[in-house]
């Protein structure tokens, strides 16, 4: 009984460690009702457990001889079947509302989102102008519906932001749509939740929900080339030099490719490597000579062949483009 109990309080105390990623602190209408489905299936399956152990310790310490066999009979039908069935029905009633397939509302943002080994593509879709390209940020307005259009570019991943709605498969060559509105502004945490590889676990991503119009002015400032003036004008020379514009995208540089993530506004994102290391100076630099030591099997190639102080330089120019 003490164990019980003190197994329960520690998921209780370990669920509340996390609440930026965590279903049970939802900032979106989806995630509510998934929060609020798990509540009352809680309190269903405590109760039943509960009056389980109840009837154990009664038929244990019942004196023997007492119950007839017409007596159990009935007590049998009633507490194993009738009792049960009802008790069951009546949640899975009140659930079923649940998992009715919703439609698929028209949207006022459609935000493209392609799993890949280990990151995330993102493309930022408004009704009017061109698509705005990131990677492993993404920021929504709060109280407007989003449709995310989820595809994969190589093998299968899930597109989970618990505190918003929930998971949903990305499979190559398909494209899935989960329709979204955040209600609560705040940066979370998203998660693959599909086993993708290696590093399918360092696979996350960060989620900004902001005012609707701190949110179009973001996204206004988002079009156009990378901006502001170049941080480190030997790193941006390097970068060249290495050929990161190879599989990377600095808009308004000769680095144009789409392998891996756009970089333009790298310096805007509060994490590096897909959610996984606060992007700091030293961090990047690591990052960009021994990328395998932070996410095996990524497809980014290592640079040992620079210096700290050239990696550094990379990534002083990186962090400079916002
Ligand atoms: Cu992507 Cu797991």
């Amino acid at each position: 009984g003490e164990k019980f109990i003190a197994i329960m309080g520690l998921c209780w105390l370990l669920a509340g460690c996390n609440r930026h990623q965590s279903t049970l602190a939802p900032f979106g209408a989806d995630a509510e009702a998934i929060r609020h489905l798990f509540i009352v299936m809680l309190v269903g399956a405590v109760g039943i457990a509960g009056f389980v152990a109840w009837l154990m310790r009664r038929a244990v310490r019942a004196p023997v001889g007492e119950m007839t066999h017409r007596k159990g009979m009935r007590l049998v039908l009633w507490l194993g079947g009738i009792v049960p069935t009802v008790v069951l029905l009546g949640l899975l009633a009140y659930s079923l509302p649940y998992m009715r397939p919703r439609p698929v509302a028209p949207a006022d943002l459609r935000i493209a989102v392609d799993g890949e080994q280990f990151w995330w593509r993102v493309a930022y879709r408004a009704a009017d102008g061109a698509p705005v390209l990131s990677a492993n940020e993404i920021r929504i307005p709060v109280g407007r519906t989003v449709a995310f259009r989820l595809t994969a570019g190589d093998v299968v991943h899930s597109f989970w932001i618990p505190g918003l709605a929930g998971k949903m498969d990305m499979i190559p060559g398909r494209t899935n749509t989960l329709v979204v509105r955040a209600d609560r502004s705040g940066r979370y945490r998203g998660q693959c939740a599909e086993f993708c590889g290696l590093s399918h676990a360092l696979m996350a991503l960060d989620v900004v929900a902001m005012e609707p119009a701190a949110f179009d002015a973001w996204l206004e400032g988002q079009r156009g080339p990378a901006r502001g003036a170049v941080a480190d004008v030997a790193g941006a020379r390097l970068f060249a030099a290495q050929g990161c514009g190879g599989c990377h995208a600095v808009r308004g540089t000769a680095a144009a490719s789409r392998i891996g993530p756009d970089l333009s506004r790298f310096g805007q994102r509060a994490t590096l490597a897909a959610g996984i290391l606060p992007m700091t100076t030293a961090n990047v630099a690591g990052f960009i000579r021994h990328p395998q030591a932070t996410k095996p099997g990524v497809r980014m190639p290592a640079f040992p062949q620079l210096s700290d102080a050239e990696a550094m330089a990379i990534a002083r120019y990186l962090e400079g483009l916002k």
